[in-house]
């Protein structure tokens, strides 16, 4: 369990790259499960998450051949349905096996992902909408049981846009008999960037993007050749500890337009931005203004990169209000800001955040990957030296961020955690 420690303010400048998007990489690695014909992936983030993934592809029988960041994944010899808890439990994302081995082989036993820090985060509409599909569906045990000899076309409306839900619904109605209409889908990024790996195998979906996505049945997908996005969480990140420091970075290998929401709050605070069509530089000022945030589903600002926002307005001149809409719970970053002396007081899903000149450097402890990222980021711009333990969730969702931050002129290097 190794640890991070960071000596803070030091003002951060020079060229970064990000990787691949992690929240897109796990949906599309799952859809390999949807045709037995090669897959091969790039731009996959060397992050434990996507590892995770591997290890359930391979534990289900497919093979998987990983090189640097491109996978060759082959899934004709697959010979399990089973996501076992000991898996799933480590990543509840290991539930978008659902949708594609139900589609494939008629059945799927896959785990209930359990509590999680952020939030009760249940999969209730993923299961009314595969039952809209026509599957028998069973809670048993701990595990989902479902099963279908053929899933057919319909109308699924979705009470709340979720991510993965939509996922697991589009990747399910790809091989239904039948058109599937799903209304108030998720309209992220990731959504999309599924969507187009899926269309690249022969699927017909239209409407990825909007929040209403149209799915004509086929009865059989081929295999593919093709890369994911860039992380846009990880950019955000960047840009911020860029930002906190008063400094001056360049971001490449990014969308721009995936962050629209992201650039327009950090504008309002005081930063200059510079749009590239493949990246994003920005220049600081020494001091942040405070600005109000409320997280909402894409394309409103992202509850993955509020934790890392509010420490930005922790050291920000002003008041702010950061509200938190999409989770129920995802403030944990909060008691561990204020070790650090940040002036925050939270009133149910709202924090009301007193800027200060300064925070002092802490030992602080990370409770889940976004949190750490923004102690990280807190860390950055503390007074003297600031260590960040349980640093395995930050390896969950960001690639070497130790090392990119040094590059960066960051003083912050891993340490073993003391016993
Ligand atoms: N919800 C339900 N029932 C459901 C599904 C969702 O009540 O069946 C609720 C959730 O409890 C939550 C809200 O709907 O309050 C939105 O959750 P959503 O399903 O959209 O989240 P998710 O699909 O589980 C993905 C990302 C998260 C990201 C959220 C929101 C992946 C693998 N995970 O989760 O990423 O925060 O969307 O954008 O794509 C992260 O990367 O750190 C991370 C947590």
């Amino acid at each position: 369990m190794d640890a991070l420690l960071i000596t803070g303010q030091q003002r951060l400048r020079g060229e970064v790259a990000v990787a691949g998007a992690k929240n897109a990489a796990l949906p599309i690695l799952a859809s390999t499960l949807l045709g037995g014909e090669e897959c091969v992936l790039g731009n996959l983030p060397r992050v434990r998450d996507v590892f995770t993934m591997y290890t359930l592809l391979r534990m289900i029988g497919a093979s998987v051949k990983c090189e640097g960041h491109c996978a060759v994944i082959k899934t004709a010899d697959v010979h399990s349905t089973e996501a076992p808890y000991d898996l799933v439990k480590t990543m509840r994302a290991s539930v978008l096996v659902l949708g594609p081995l139900l589609a494939r082989f008629g059945q799927a036993m896959v785990s209930l992902p359990g509590g999680c820090a952020i939030g009760p985060r249940p999969v209730n509409f993923h299961l009314d909408g595969l039952t809209k599909l026509g599957a028998h569906i069973r809670l048993e045990h701990g595990y989902i049981l479902a099963e279908a000899s053929k899933l057919h076309g319909a109308r699924i409306d979705l009470a709340l846009p979720t991510v993965t839900g939509t996922e697991n619904l589009m990747m399910a109605a790809c091989l239904a008999d039948g058109t599937t209409v799903i209304n108030n889908a998720a309209k992220e990024p990731e959504v999309v960037d599924l969507a187009r790996s899926l269309v690249r195998r022969g699927a017909k979906i239209h409407g990825a993007g909007s929040e209403r996505i149209v799915v004509q049945g086929v009865s059989r997908l081929q295999g593919m050749d093709y890369s994911v996005i860039p992380d846009r969480i990880e950019a955000g990140t960047l840009l911020m500890a860029g930002a906190i420091t008063g400094g001056d970075v360049h971001v490449k290998h990014c969308h721009p337009g995936h962050l629209d929401a992201v650039l327009s709050k950090l504008g309002e605070c005081g930063v200059e931005i510079h749009e590239g069509r493949t990246s994003i530089r920005v220049r600081a000022p020494r001091r942040l203004r405070a600005v109000n945030v409320q997280t909402f589903p894409y394309p409103g600002f992202p509850t993955d990169l509020q934790a890392q926002m509010m420490a930005l307005m922790c050291v920000a001149e002003g008041t702010s209000v950061i509200s938190e809409t999409v989770f129920e719970n995802r403030f944990l970053h909060v008691s561990e800001l204020q070790r650090m002396g940040a002036s925050i007081l939270v009133e149910g899903a709202r924090a009301v955040i007193q800027g200060l000149p300064a925070l002092s450097g802490a030992p602080v402890m990370a409770s889940d990957l976004r949190a750490s990222a923004g102690l990280v980021v807190a860390g950055l711009a503390a007074q003297g030296e600031t260590r960040v333990s349980r640093i395995y969730h930050l390896e969950r969702g960001y690639e070497r961020l130790e090392e990119k931050l040094q590059v960066l002129g960051a003083s912050i290097k891993r340490v073993p955690a003391p016993v």
